[in-house]
């Protein structure tokens, strides 16, 4: 019986995986720079944790959550996205007790959504996100906005388009809310089931409805940035001013109101501007998310991040054509000939790999051309040769394969040899 991986996953493999692991490490020492530190959170929390802060009128919480009730019959959810559970830790950890402030934390780990799998879009991903929690500056905010920036551009990407917006303060919304209801109101028949039931609840997530995206009265709908008031049309303004004296191209655009819930002031994305990249253009999300702490019992506590998932970084990268600089090379393969000489790499080939070295021999039992052949294969820089005349004199054969350069040294000298060849 055939056994296929679930829909929406795939298996990351060898000859893959090194794009990964490349990526994850640039991502490390980026945020190493700008000074964030990795938090692990669990893959998976109490359902509660999304209801309360991705919020329950959400597609994440109403559609696409992996839920599941656990044999003492607690109701646990596969974690969607990683802020909530990094705002809950926090919380619990009492962070904003912490000597430095404010708090700044990276995380890398698999997300699960239950969405249509389609190109960029899948049921397990993997998300890079920040969040920085403890300050309302406007200047972190333009700062979380220059490090997924900066991921992009260290990658190499340069079609890329930055859009910003702000979603007010509490006020700012209750104003635009109303003007929302009033919009939406006359004619919310015309509208799928779901966003009938927005309508009284959570109208901005009208403007964020899949089906419903090209009726008419979207397009008309009141822009939330004329309804800001002083206090968030400044915070915006300084933003703005920030972005511009870092150098970060952007543009403004109401209609950005991302999908969850705990977002106020500054949302952002950043998208692909590629050719062939896609229906799915948009590379990242965030913003700012002040009143999340308290929501989840905490002091007061105002954050912003943003995450990405690598699956689109990797596809951006591919409609962009670059390729990564991944170099995997073995440093020696030991070549042997005769049963005696293959005996004895069994020890050589482990006292090389103790030096330090990546060593690899032949377990197949091939003949000599089909072992250089392997040693290609794995990109080998030496090749080191024992034949049955070899081992009796003490010798084996040390060849550098990019310059053919070669030479007979002592066996007991190979770590050395290979030490002196300079190249490591
Ligand atoms: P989000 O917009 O739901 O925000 O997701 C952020 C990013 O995750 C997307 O831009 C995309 O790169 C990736 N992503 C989401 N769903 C999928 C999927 N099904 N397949 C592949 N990639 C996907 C959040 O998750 C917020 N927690 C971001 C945030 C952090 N806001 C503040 N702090």
């Amino acid at each position: 019986m055939h056994i296929n991986i679930p829909r929406g996953t795939q298996d990351i493999l060898p000859g893959t995986v090194e794009k990964w692991q490349y990526i994850e490490g640039k991502i490390k020492q980026l945020c190493d720079r700008y000074q964030y530190s990795e938090i692990r959170t669990p893959i998976f929390e109490h359902t509660e944790l999304f209801l309360r802060s991705v919020g329950d009128t959400t597609d994440i919480v109403t559609k696409e959550m992996y839920t599941f009730e656990d044999r003492g019959k607690r109701s646990l959810t596969l974690r969607p996205e990683g802020t909530a559970a990094v705002v809950r830790s926090f919380v619990e950890n009492k962070m904003h007790g912490y000597a430095s402030q404010p708090i700044k934390l990276f995380y890398l780990g698999q997300m699960f959504r239950y969405e249509r799998p389609q190109a960029g879009r899948f049921r397990q991903f993997v998300q890079f996100g920040v969040e920085a929690i403890g300050s309302k500056d406007p200047a972190i905010d333009a700062e979380v906005i220059a490090l997924a920036y900066s991921v992009y551009q260290t990658m190499g990407l340069s079609k890329l388009k930055v859009v910003v917006n702000s979603l007010g303060d509490k006020e700012s919304r209750q104003a635009h809310r109303e003007a929302l209801i009033a919009h939406f109101k006359p004619s919310i028949g015309e509208f799928c089931h779901d966003c009938q039931t927005r309508l009284e609840k959570n109208p901005m997530r009208i403007l964020d409805c899949k089906k419903d995206h090209e009726h008419p009265l979207m397009k008309s709908a009141p822009s939330i940035l004329e309804y800001l008031n002083e206090e968030s049309k400044a915070y915006f303004e300084k933003v703005q001013k920030y972005l511009t004296a870092l150098n970060i191209p952007f543009v403004v655009d109401s209609n950005l109101v991302r999908g969850l819930d705990y977002y106020n002031h500054t949302a952002f994305e950043i998208m692909s501007e590629a050719e062939g990249f896609g229906a799915i253009t948009t590379l990242c999300g965030g913003g700012r998310y002040n009143g999340l702490t308290e929501e989840l019992g905490g002091p007061e506590a105002p954050g912003i991040g943003f995450a990405m998932s690598l699956e689109r970084l990797l596809s951006a990268l591919e409609a962009e054509k670059i390729e990564l600089p991944i170099e995997k090379k073995v440093d020696c393969y030991l070549v042997s000939l005769g049963e005696e000489a293959k005996d004895y790499t069994v020890g050589l080939v482990n006292e090389l790999r103790q030096a330090g070295f990546s060593a690899e021999r032949d377990y197949l039992d091939r003949k000599v051309k089909a072992q250089f052949k392997a040693a290609d294969r794995l990109h080998a820089k030496y090749v080191a040769v024992l034949g049955e005349n070899e081992l009796q004199n003490n010798k084996i054969n040390l060849k550098q394969l990019e310059t053919g350069e070669q030479k007979e040294i002592p066996l007991t000298e190979l770590v050395s040899a290979l030490k002196d060849f300079g190249s490591f």
